[in-house]
């Protein structure tokens, strides 16, 4: 069976749409109807006029899409791809956190869970993280979870940040060494980091941004060698928009390996069986739909 001729005859059947995270593997990436960081497909689960959502992400990409557009039905194939980073706090964690910050306003990074969202004042992503903690008029601002781009966010900001202790297990593991290897074989490449790699290594970047970011800043640079600090996955459109130029991932394998749970042929059972159905809550998400909202007003950074 032809599984890509399959799904792309499935989803028009069932006026479904395919939505993909960059990390996803190269061939679900062909067929997506739309591939993006976490902002964009926030963004377009907001307004697509498909009546289904099939994620080809982790569970808190399709949490999100659902809070967005709850008169549809998101589906996410893969009902075990997760977050580690997103697990890294609870709602009930983060109560108790703020009892000791009284009035101080939580940012919440988009990779938690709907419950923590609704314990949050506002959400941000990768893409927009400096320009929300900005918009926010306070000079204390609760991050959570990730203590990575809170820290890369408190570089440009005139306000103190008190981070919660998360990251990401496989942005953490790009080292200083790893990049200062890789400068010395090629040295004229330059450095573009993901905001979830540690701060001593985010000091080595020539560019910081999500994982869209990656791919118009080295469409647009005139150099022809990239040293990349986020997961492979973005190698596929990496490569396909710019044949010329060459790409070295900070180490290998990148990968992610929940962003990787999902195959074709769990697309396709997805899409015949109708599963896996990710609903919120509806008392939550009421809440954690008001942090959402408030981000898409914030303009990307990059
Ligand atoms: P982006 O929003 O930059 O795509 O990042 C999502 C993510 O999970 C990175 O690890
Ligand atoms: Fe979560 Fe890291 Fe995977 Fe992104 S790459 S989904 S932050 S574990």
């Amino acid at each position: 069976m032809d599984l890509k001729k399959e799904i792309k005859k499935l989803l028009k059947e069932k006026n479904a749409v395919l939505l993909a995270h960059n990390y996803q593997m190269d061939e679900i990436q062909e067929i997506a109807d739309f591939t993006g960081d976490s902002l964009g497909l926030s963004i377009e689960a907001s307004k697509v006029q498909q009546e289904t959502i099939v994620f080809a992400g982790v569970h808190f990409m399709a949490e999100t899409a659902y809070m967005l557009s709850p008169q549809k039905t998101v589906l996410l194939p893969e009902i075990d791809a997760g977050c580690p980073m997103a697990d890294m706090v609870t709602a009930e964690d983060l109560r108790e956190f703020k009892k000791k910050y009284p009035g101080v306003p939580v940012v919440c990074y988009v990779n938690s869970s709907a419950e923590v969202k609704a314990e949050s004042d506002i959400c941000c992503t990768s893409a927009n993280a400096v320009n929300v903690v900005k918009s926010i008029d306070s000079d204390r601002v609760i991050f959570v979870p990730d203590r990575n781009l809170g820290h890369y966010v408190s570089r440009f900001v005139d306000k103190e940040i008190i981070l919660w202790n998360g990251f990401c297990p496989i942005h953490e593991r790009v080292t200083r060494r790893d990049i200062e290897e890789l400068k010395k074989e090629h040295p004229d490449a330059v450095v573009v980091l993901h905001p979830e790699c540690p701060p001593d290594t985010i000091e080595l970047a020539d560019h910081v941004c999500s994982t869209s970011g990656v791919y118009s800043y080295c469409k647009e640079s005139k150099a022809k060698k990239f040293i990349i600090g986020t997961e492979s996955g973005v190698g596929y459109r990496l490569r396909k928009e710019n044949p010329d130029k060459e790409f070295y991932f900070a180490y290998s394998p990148f990968k992610c390996k929940n962003m990787k749970k999902t195959t074709l042929k769990k697309i396709y059972d997805a899409l015949v069986e109708n599963k896996y159905k990710i609903t919120v809550e509806e008392e939550i998400r009421k809440k954690a739909v008001v942090s959402i909202e408030r981000m898409l007003q914030i303009p990307r950074n990059y």
